[in-house]
């Protein structure tokens, strides 16, 4: 006996229908904001992803040596990927390049709730767009698809951070780029973290003036809109330099809200600069959606993420192409779905289901369910011969709104009785006129004939 290995899942016909009710769903709203799909492989050389993801995913790869003796890993992520196709036609591709892509990822994490060892995901990414228009393009699209699915601003959150922010604070902090970017890995991490550890993290860094490093931390961490973020930053730039940057920075912010509020999704988004985001490439503005609970505080895991990343395109040996981008997850976005009740009951069932008398009616049905079937029809019937009665309640089984009753009768005058599976009511139209009255008969139903 075999089981699937831990992380991964089998896909019944049920669980289909909901990935593809998902699917379809994520496809309609990057087709709606007028993203291109694309698509990369599956098996890539280890190397991308040891060099241009970052330290967590790295640790989760799932790779091995090929026969040829290449390193190779599944995707854990498409970014690196795309990045590369991206910059290979960076001189012909129009821009801004806007596409999309829905694909399995592989990353070998400890299961548990949200998190498996493969999952789908949905990435949106606009190429060569520096300003905060792009970013948001990306965030708007990432909400228009979640609120589409039902979910309400008190269900959801897109919590929105900043890295260009974070990194003019570690700057007045005395950080380069290196170092900073490891507090920054240790700053990401402070929500699953006691203050204690913390501080033990970062005296690598402070040596003992850790605290006071924490207080600036948890004051940025703590602003909620605007006018905050802003007295706390040019509290915290100690020169003129870096307050002229800051003042830069926060008109990007300006203009990234006031295009979200004109796009209407404003009541999802939360300033929250807790987010930093685990991957190394991200540069500017990123952010995480993530379920809502009772008392307001985001719960379980990311429903999706993304950010700015401009420089990734460059460090695969491009010239460097503005970039920014999300992945959604489908085994969140699905939980998230079920617990809501927003899923929908979904109803996959044939239109047509034949049911026959002997073998020169079964032939008849064959010759027209094939006709009907070229025709766009989805058409179902036993395949094997049983008697009206069992036929009946095969075809109220399928959920098929009508049947095609093929009798002795009706075979003789070139005829075929339609059944209404759901009022009852049928009526008898000749063969040669199937394709013409079932479009109608399938919308509106057969009225009994006492009218019921
Ligand atoms: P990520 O935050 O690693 O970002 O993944 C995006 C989403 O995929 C997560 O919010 C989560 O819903 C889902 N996800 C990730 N790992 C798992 C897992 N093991 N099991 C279940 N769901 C998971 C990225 O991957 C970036 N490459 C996204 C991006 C695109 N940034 C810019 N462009």
């Amino acid at each position: 006996m075999f089981e699937v290995l831990p992380g991964f899942r089998d896909f019944f016909p049920e669980d289909c229908l909901q990935r593809n009710f998902i699917f379809s769903h994520w496809k309609s709203w990057a087709r709606r904001f007028d993203f291109l799909e694309y698509d990369i492989p599956t098996l890539e050389p280890l190397e991308l992803f040891t060099r241009k993801s970052g330290e967590e995913i790295v640790s989760q790869l799932f790779h091995f040596v090929d026969q040829g003796g290449r390193e190779v890993s599944l995707r854990p992520e498409l970014t690196p990927s795309l990045a590369r196709m991206v910059g290979s036609r960076i001189n012909s591709l129009k821009r801004p390049v806007k596409w999309f892509n829905i694909a399995e990822n592989f990353r070998y994490e400890r299961q548990q709730k949200g998190r498996l060892r493969s999952h789908y995901q949905f990435n949106a990414d606009i190429f060569g767009e520096p300003g905060p228009q792009a970013d948001a393009e990306i965030i708007s699209l990432v909400i228009s698809v979640l609120r589409d699915f039902g979910f309400r601003p008190a269900d959801i959150k897109l919590r929105l951070s900043d890295r260009t922010l974070w990194s003019i604070f570690l700057e007045s902090f005395g950080f380069e780029q290196e170092r900073a970017l490891e507090v920054l890995a240790v700053i990401d991490k402070m929500e699953r973290m006691s203050r204690e550890d913390l501080l033990e993290k970062l005296k690598p860094y402070f040596n003992e003036a850790g605290e006071d490093f924490l207080a600036s931390v948890e004051l940025l961490r703590s602003q909620r809109d605007l006018a905050g973020l802003r007295r706390a930053m040019e509290s915290l730039a100690p020169t003129a330099g870096l307050k002229a940057r800051v003042r830069e920075r926060l008109g990007n912010w300006e203009q990234l809200l006031s295009t979200l509020e004109s796009q209407g999704v404003g009541d999802y988004l939360q300033l929250d600069l807790g987010i930093v985001r685990g991957l190394a490439y991200y540069t500017g503005f990123v952010f995480e959606v993530f379920q809502i609970n009772d008392k307001g505080q985001p719960e379980g895991r990311a429903l999706a993420g993304g950010g700015r990343y401009d420089h990734l395109v460059g460090l695969l040996g491009y010239p460097d192409v503005p970039a920014v981008g999300f992945g959604m997850g489908d085994v969140v976005l699905g939980d998230a779905l079920q617990e809501k009740g927003l899923m929908p009951p979904l109803i996959d069932a044939p239109d047509i289901f034949c049911v026959t008398g002997g073998e020169a009616e079964r032939l008849l049905a064959m010759e027209d369910a094939m006709a009907l079937r070229q025709n766009g029809f989805r058409v179902s019937y036993p395949l094997k011969g049983t008697g009206f009665g069992k036929q009946f309640k095969l075809a109220g089984q399928s959920g098929s709104r009508v049947a095609l009753v093929y009798g002795s009768e009706e075979r003789e005058k070139g005829t075929v009785k339609v059944r209404d599976l759901q009022s009852g009511g049928e009526r008898e139209i000749p063969r040669s006129h199937l394709l013409k009255h079932l479009p109608d008969i399938i919308a509106e139903g057969i009225p009994t004939e006492s009218g019921d």
